[in-house]
């Protein structure tokens, strides 16, 4: 049985997170906030990312703000994140994207741009341009491995889990809703569909979920022997 969109966003719609770079219910984030969180996001906690993501917000509200920024500047602001190979190619991409006037809206152009890997420019496509398709990170990648029962390990199982994540969102009713959809996927992976002791007897896709039949969802996904 395919899980069915309607039940995951249902219950998006009465327990989703409070995030600073989440727009209001209904509306369109800002595409800069989606950005920014997104590339903090990459190898950094949620919690850990709060404080630098309103910092950043409040020293360059815009995307040219950041751009017209000193390079010292930004990285200064940065110190603590770690990684500074991002905060580079994060300047770098807002002064390609100050040049272009605005954000590309398509994945495709996305990936041109300084920093934007596979991941991040699908979260940006759907979350901030309504395009439908499933950005697959780490949370994704367990949600999927056990909805589908995968117990091949990872990393070779990575094309596998990307390719069934793919089909989650098919339903007309994830494809009505990309933005939430996917938000709904992190925060289902984040609060429910935990690494450890998940909450299946609270989670809208119990009944569909093969690994939770199986008695297996909490042992997956499986990792190769170092
Ligand atoms: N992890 C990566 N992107 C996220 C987002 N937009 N919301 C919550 N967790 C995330």
């Amino acid at each position: 049985m395919t899980p069915d969109a309607s039940d995951l966003l249902r219950w998006y719609d009465t327990h989703r997170r409070t995030l600073p770079w989440r727009s209001l219910p209904g509306h369109r984030p800002d595409p800069y906030a989606v950005w920014l969180s997104e590339i903090m996001l990459q190898q950094t906690t949620v919690k850990a990312v709060i404080a630098y993501y309103e910092r950043f917000l409040t020293h360059y509200p815009t995307v040219q703000d950041l751009a017209a920024a000193p390079q010292e500047d930004v990285l200064h602001l940065w110190a603590g994140l770690g990684y500074y190979a991002r905060a580079r190619n994060l300047h770098a991409c807002a002064k390609r994207v100050a040049e272009l006037g605005q954000f590309p809206d398509t994945v495709e152009e996305l990936l041109k741009l300084p920093g934007i890997g596979a991941y991040t420019a699908r979260a940006i496509a759907s979350i901030a341009f309504g395009v439908p398709v499933v950005p697959v990170d780490g949370n994704v990648e367990r949600v999927t491995s056990r909805l589908f029962a995968i117990e091949d390990p990872l990393p070779a199982s990575r094309p596998l889990l990307a390719r069934q994540a793919a089909l989650l969102n098919q339903p007309k009713a994830a494809q009505k809703r990309p933005s939430d959809f996917a938000q709904a996927l992190f925060d289902l992976g984040a609060t429910v569909c935990t690494p450890r002791n998940p909450s299946c007897l609270t989670c809208p896709w119990r009944p569909a979920c093969q690994g939770h039949a199986k008695g297996i969802a909490s042992t997956l996904p499986r990792k190769a022997p170092k």
